[in-house]
């Protein structure tokens, strides 16, 4: 991508869309596309057509999507497929129409089958059934990638599908009610230790294992990708009956109470931590073999510790409690 590019970030006020944004202006892009939710609804067919009719961005990241964790997936699934089909569909189509270079789709890691083999490669979507709590979220974003690869196939567009694994970073979602589990452990963790308490509670048994990548290494993974040349780029879409896709993986992971012991460290938090069983586990094991990325040169730079230090800050400062955060922890991180 040339650095005079006009480049459309859907979703750049998110988690991942704002780390796309922020790794595009540090490498000096100068054209940077951005709406608002409030300024274009992206399930709004006409209003995205029109909006692509007058911009014409010629590179398209699309990191606008309804997300949320175990929780908000379980109780709404109605919302979760209709709301991200349709973002991904008028987003997709109206690049092709408007002649987009190059799209980057962010889907997720849970498109593919909840007892796969692990590490997971690109190969395994659909060849199994999906975990059942965040079912209509994955099938609607497995629609995106399927969406990628028949646009490719039939009209010759060069759209790529990235599944990201786990994220967090500045951002991020702390609503407990819609939070995946980083960011509510910090929630919990902080507001356990803010208020002298002796112990967090902790969903499910604490077993299953997972891998988490910071949202700035992921935007570095997806800025490289975009820039591949054309041949390396061709060669990561794959041929018209594979799926184009790539997994953005550290190559890492653990389990919930190891992570559950590393925030309450980076925190700041003591007391005890109990681990309730009657809250689901979700998938037992999720971790990403990123042997394609790595085989393009990459590798993530941020360790877990690091990055949940940063998150952290990102949380107090918004919080407003930042000096709290100076005083007790920076110095064991
Ligand atoms: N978070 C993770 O751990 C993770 C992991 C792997 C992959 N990903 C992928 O990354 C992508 C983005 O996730 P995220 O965590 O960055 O989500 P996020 O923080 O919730 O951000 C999503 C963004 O999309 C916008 N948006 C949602 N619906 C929209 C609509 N109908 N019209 C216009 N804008 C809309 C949101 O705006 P409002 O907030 O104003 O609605 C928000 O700015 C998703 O595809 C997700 O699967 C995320």
């Amino acid at each position: 991508m040339d650095l005079n590019a006009r480049i459309y970030v859907a979703g750049h006020r998110g988690l991942a869309g704002s780390a796309l944004l922020r790794r595009l202006e540090s490498q000096g892009y100068r054209d940077l596309l951005t709406r608002t939710h409030a300024e274009l609804e992206l399930t709004d067919q006409s209003a995205v057509r029109k909006f692509f009719e007058r911009e014409k961005p010629e590179y398209v990241f699309i990191a606008a999507a309804k997300v949320g964790g175990i929780l908000a997936n379980n109780d709404y699934p109605a919302e979760f497929i209709q709301s991200n089909l349709a973002v991904q569909t008028h987003v997709i189509h109206e690049s092709w129409r408007s002649g987009v270079k190059r799209l980057l789709f962010l889907g997720s890691s849970c498109i593919y089958p909840r007892d796969c083999p692990q590490p997971i490669k690109e190969d395994y979507l659909l060849t199994g059934p999906l975990e059942l709590t965040n079912r209509a979220y994955a099938i609607a974003k497995i629609a995106g990638v399927e969406m990628c690869r028949s646009y490719n196939r039939q009209y010759g567009t060069r759209f790529l599908a990235a599944m990201p694994t786990n994220l967090y970073g500045p951002g991020d979602n702390y609503d407990l009610a819609a939070s995946h589990v980083l960011p509510a452990l910090v929630r919990k963790m902080h507001e356990a230790k803010a208020g002298g308490l002796a112990k967090v509670s902790v969903w499910g048994t604490g077993k299953p294992r997972r891998e988490f990548l910071c949202s700035d290494d992921m935007a570095d993974a997806c800025v490289m990708l975009m820039n591949l040349p054309d041949a390396a780029f061709d060669k990561v879409l794959h041929g018209p009956n594979e799926f184009p896709l790539i997994n953005i993986g550290c190559g890492e992971d653990q389990t919930i109470a190891e992570l559950a012991r590393t925030v309450a460290s980076v925190v700041g938090f003591r007391g005890a931590l109990e681990f309730d069983t009657s809250k689901p586990d979700g998938t037992p094991r999720k971790f990403l073999d990123a042997g394609r990325l790595r085989a393009l040169g990459w590798s993530p730079r941020v360790g877990l510790a690091e990055g949940i230090a940063a998150a952290y800050r990102d949380f107090l400062a918004r919080e407003g409690a930042r000096k709290d955060f100076n005083e007790t922890t920076e110095t064991r991180t």
